[in-house]
C-alpha cells in the first residue's frame, strides 16, 4: 500500500454528485460567512497589544502585511475551490495533488484550525459575556467563568484562597447552543450568521466614521516610532521589527477566510461562487480592519490604548460612554458567528475525511434524514469543544489555533503549483496569474509567521502530529476508500 497515492479527480466530481447537503448558499451568502468566521476577537482585543507594545500608530501596516500574506493564500484557495469544490478544503486539495498521507495530516492540523479555533473564541465569548453583563450591573462569581488555572490566578491576585473548583460555565453553554444551531440546518445556521454579520459590519463601520471625528492627528506621530529594546526580555518593539511582530499578532484576525472553501458542498455555483466569496470576505474585512487601526491609533495615543478591550476603552476615554456598550454586544455576538463558521468548516471537513473512509463514515458521514445536517459528527464537535474550553486557559488554544492554520496555508499554497504543474489542462474557472510568485509569496510567508511561535506551542503541536500519524496507521491507511476505488472506477466504466 502507497502512502503516497493520490484521489483520483474524478472521484471528487462523483462525491459532489452523490452528496445529501442542501444547496442554499448564493455567493453574498458565502461572503457573509467569510466575514462572519473572520471578525471576532482578533479586532476587538488584539489591536490594543500589538498597537501599544509592537507597531504603535503603523498598526495599518501590520495589518495590510497580514492581509497581503492571507491573499496569497486566500487566492491558492480560490483556484483549488474552482477546480475541487468539496467540502473538504486544504485536505481535500493535498489529496488530490501530494498524496493520501500528507492529506491526513492536513486534516488532522485543520482540526486545531476548526476544532481549537472554536474553542478559542468560545473562551473569549465567555469573557465578553461576563463584561456585557457587567456592564448592565450583573456579575457572576468568578468561578463560573474561567476554567480552573485561570481562576487560581485571578484568586491570588485578589488575595483570596484558591477555589475549590471552577468552570467556564457560558463557554460550556454557548457552545452547546452554536451546535444546535447546525444540527438544525444550514439555512438556519446561515441565517443566524447573516443577522450576525450585519450587526459587526454595522459597528465596525460606526467605530471608524464616527471615531473618524475624535482622531488627533498628532497621536500618528511618529508613524513608526523608534524601535527600542524591551528590558524585560530583549523583544524589539516598533520599528520594521515590531511591525512584523505586530502582524504575526494580528493574523488571527484574518483567520476564517478559507472557511468557505468548506461550504462548496451546500453552495449552489460552487465553482465561481466560493472563489469569488474567499477573496471578496478577505479585502473587505481588509480594508475594515486597517480603517479600525487607523481610528484607533488616532484617537489614542498608542502606548496608552488598553490592552484588553481597546476599542471600547478609547470609545470611553474619547467621552462617548455608551460606545462601550455598543461596541460589546458586538463583540459578543459577533463571536457566536466566528465559532458557528468554524464548527461549520469542521464538520464538512470530517465528511470529506468520512467519504474518503479515512475516518469512520457512520459517525462523520451521517446526514440526519429531515435537516440534512451531519448531525452525529455536529453533536460530536460540540460536545468536544464545549467540555475543553470548560476548562482550558485561552493562551493554550489561540497559539495552537493559528499553527494549524498556518500549515494549511502553506501546504495549500505548495499545493495548488503542484496541481498547475502536473494537470494544466484541467478546467479552472478561477486562476491565478503569476502563480509561482503568488503562492511562493503564500508559503514563504506563513512559514516565517511559523518560525515566530512560541517553542511550546511548537513542542505540543510536534506532539499532535506524532499522534495524527500513529491515528493514520492504526486506522486510515487500513480502511482507506482508495483500496476499493479502483474496482469502483472499473464498474462505473463498465
Ligand atoms: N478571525 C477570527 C477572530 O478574530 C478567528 O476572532
Amino acid at each position: 500500500m502507497d502512502i503516497f497515492r493520490k484521489k483520483p479527480l474524478w472521484a471528487y466530481e462523483a462525491d459532489s454528485k452523490k452528496s445529501d447537503l442542501k444547496r442554499v448558499l448564493n455567493k453574498w451568502a458565502l461572503t457573509s460567512l467569510g466575514i462572519g468566521a473572520i471578525i471576532g476577537g482578533g479586532i476587538f482585543t488584539l489591536t490594543g497589544i500589538a498597537a501599544n507594545i509592537y507597531a504603535g500608530p503603523a498598526l495599518a501596516i501590520s495589518f495590510i502585511i497580514a492581509g497581503v500574506g492571507c491573499l496569497f493564500a486566500a487566492l491558492s484557495y480560490a483556484e483549488f475551490a474552482s477546480v475541487l469544490p468539496v467540502e473538504g478544503s486544504a485536505y481535500a486539495y493535498a489529496y488530490g495533488t501530494i498524496g493520501e498521507l500528507f492529506a491526513w495530516f492536513i486534516g488532522w492540523n485543520l482540526i486545531l484550525e476548526y476544532m481549537m479555533g472554536a474553542t478559542t473564541v468560545a473562551v473569549a465569548w465567555s469573557g465578553y459575556f461576563d463584561k456585557l453583563l457587567h456592564l448592565f450591573g450583573i456579575s457572576i462569581p468568578y468561578y463560573l467563568v474561567n476554567d480552573y488555572p485561570t481562576a487560581v490566578k485571578i484568586a491570588e491576585q485578589m488575595h483570596l484562597p484558591a477555589p475549590s473548583f471552577s468552570v467556564n460555565v457560558p463557554a460550556f453553554l454557548i457552545s452547546w447552543v452554536v451546535t444546535l444551531i447546525l444540527v438544525k440546518g444550514i439555512k438556519e445556521a446561515a441565517n443566524t450568521n447573516n443577522i450576525i454579520v450585519i450587526l459587526k459590519i454595522a459597528v465596525v463601520l460606526f467605530v471608524i466614521l464616527v471615531g473618524a471625528f475624535y482622531v488627533k492627528t498628532e497621536n500618528w506621530h511618529p508613524f513608526i516610532p523608534e524601535p527600542i529594546k524591551d528590558p524585560t526580555n530583549g523583544d524589539i518593539r516598533y520599528g520594521w521589527q515590531g511591525i512584523l511582530t505586530a502582524a504575526t499578532i494580528v493574523f488571527f484576525a484574518y483567520i476564517g477566510f478559507d472557511a468557505v472553501s468548506t461550504q462548496a458542498g451546500e453552495a449552489v455555483n460552487p465553482k465561481k461562487d466560493v472563489p469569488f466569496a474567499i477573496i471578496a470576505s478577505l479585502l473587505i474585512c481588509t480594508a475594515l480592519y486597517v480603517g479600525v487601526s487607523l481610528v484607533l491609533t488616532g484617537m489614542a495615543r498608542y502606548d496608552k490604548l488598553d490592552l484588553k478591550a481597546p476599542v471600547a476603552s478609547a470609545f470611553a476615554e474619547a467621552g462617548i460612554p455608551w460606545a462601550t456598550y455598543l461596541i460589546t454586544i458586538a463583540a459578543t455576538a459577533g463571536l457566536i458567528s466566528v465559532m458557528l463558521v468554524m464548527m461549520l468548516g469542521q464538520t464538512r471537513i470530517f465528511l470529506g475525511m468520512a467519504k474518503d473512509k479515512l475516518i469512520p463514515p457512520s459517525l462523520f458521514g451521517a446526514i440526519h434524514p429531515k435537516f440534512k445536517t451531519p448531525y452525529k459528527s455536529t453533536l460530536l464537535v460540540g460536545g468536544i469543544i464545549s467540555i475543553v474550553s470548560a476548562v482550558t486557559p485561552i493562551q493554550n488554544v489561540s497559539e495552537m489555533t493559528s499553527m494549524g492554520t498556518l500549515l494549511a496555508f502553506t501546504m495549500v499554497s505548495i499545493a495548488v503549483l503542484v496541481l498547475r504543474y502536473k494537470e494544466p489542462h484541467l478546467e479552472r474557472p478561477f486562476k491565478v496569474k503569476a502563480l509561482p510568485l503568488v503562492a511562493g509569496g503564500g508559503a514563504l510567508f506563513n512559514i516565517v509567521l511559523m518560525t515566530q511561535v512560541r517553542n511550546e506551542t511548537w513542542h505540543a503541536f510536534i506532539v499532535w502530529g506524532i499522534l495524527g500519524i500513529i491515528v493514520y496507521f492504526l486506522y486510515g491507511y487500513k480502511h482507506s476508500r482508495l483500496n476499493e476505488l479502483s474496482k469502483e472506477n472499473n464498474q462505473a466504466s463498465a
